[in-house]
């Protein structure tokens, strides 16, 4: 099967006009994107996401590497008739209609007029802008303009999405709603391929992961296999009798502690081989063990762990 997506070795290195020094903005990132998954490009600002989804959408082209897109090279009509993209800041023409604007872009495409008219009602009702359909883009606020931009990278009914933070600038409601869209699009059997620095939905999201920091790759894979390889640990959540003091673990296995959950309960985190005695001192010292398993590494620790706190590219002499 043709990946969707296939990078191999790619770097892109900047010559900012009238500075000595060039910046490095991607270097060396592999990865491959199947047909019909959805891949989370992550990584903290000035990663390079939006530098690679450039080069991968034919806008500027690598100074180094091999990109395949749909098999083809970026820049080729064939292959950009079958991508969708929804840039990091879209800009429309404000005056416009969300009707008026999406119909300019489906004139571009070849669409007859009748198609035009039947996709931009399916689309606008889709990304849930039907209400506002005779309202200018200029009364728009931004997550309504989020969605303009996702209708418009849909309107050629692509095969491939790539959608640069489609998550960013939108209110908790508006980003479970383009989550539960791009979780419809996948359901019906698009690929995506969307950057974020926004964690909270990717795990819902995702089937894979690249975590990119400073241009460099620092993971790849299934979410739940990066999360599974952090640190080994165990939690039991314990409730005290009433009046309790909470467990005093300070002399127990190196590693223990303890998180208040309310004033009677709390959840006492191990280092997963010290789990048993943990769990036999708690029951010996009258706590009542109301549940127990195993503690992921949250996908913030993950990333926290991965990337270096500072951001932006490191430049490097001529
Ligand atoms: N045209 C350019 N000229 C010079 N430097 C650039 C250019 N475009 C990007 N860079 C630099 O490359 C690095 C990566 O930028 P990029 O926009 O790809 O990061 P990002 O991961 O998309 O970050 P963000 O989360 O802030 O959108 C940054 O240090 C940026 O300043
Ligand atoms: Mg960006």
């Amino acid at each position: 099967m043709t990946p969707a997506i296939a990078v191999e070795g790619l770097s892109k290195t900047f010559r900012p006009p009238f500075r000595l020094k060039k910046v490095r903005a991607v270097r060396s990132v592999s990865f491959t994107v199947t047909p019909g998954e959805v891949f989370g490009f992550l990584g903290p600002n000035g990663a390079g996401k939006t530098t690679t989804i450039k080069v991968l959408t034919g806008l500027i082209r690598p100074t180094a590497g091999r990109v395949a897109v749909l098999g083809g090279p970026p820049t080729s009509i064939e292959v950009k008739a079958r991508v969708g993209f929804l840039p990091e800041q879209p800009y429309f023409y404000d005056y416009l209609k969300p009707t008026e604007l999406l119909d300019i872009f489906g004139r571009l495409f070849g669409m007859d007029r009748s198609t035009r008219h039947r996709r931009i009602h399916e689309l606008l009702d889709l990304v849930g802008l039907a209400h506002a359909k005779d309202r200018t883009l200029r009364k728009f606020s931004k997550g309504m303009l989020q969605r303009v931009g996702l209708a418009q990278a849909l309107l050629n009914d692509p095969d491939l999405l790539i959608l640069d933070e489609p998550l960013s600038g939108l209110d908790p409601i508006g980003r479970k709603e383009v989550a539960d869209l791009i979780a419809s699009l996948k359901a019906g059997g698009k690929t995506i391929f969307f950057s974020s620095h926004i964690l909270a939905d990717i795990e819902r999201l995702c089937d894979r992961v690249v975590i990119l920091d400073r241009g460099e790759m620092k993971a790849e894979g299934r979410l739940d296999d990066l999360l599974a390889g952090g640190r080994w640990e165990k939690e039991a959540v314990v409730r005290a009798r009433p009046g309790g003091a909470p467990p005093r673990v300070e002399t127990w296995p190196e590693g223990t502690r303890v998180e208040e959950i309310d004033p009677a309960t709390w959840r006492v985190v191990t280092p997963g081989e010290a789990f048993g005695p943990v769990l036999q001192r708690l029951v010996e010292a009258g706590f009542e063990v109301v549940g127990a398993g195993d503690r992921r590494l949250s996908l913030e620790a993950l990333i926290m762990g991965l990337t270096r706190e500072a951001s932006g590219a490191r430049e490097v002499a001529r």
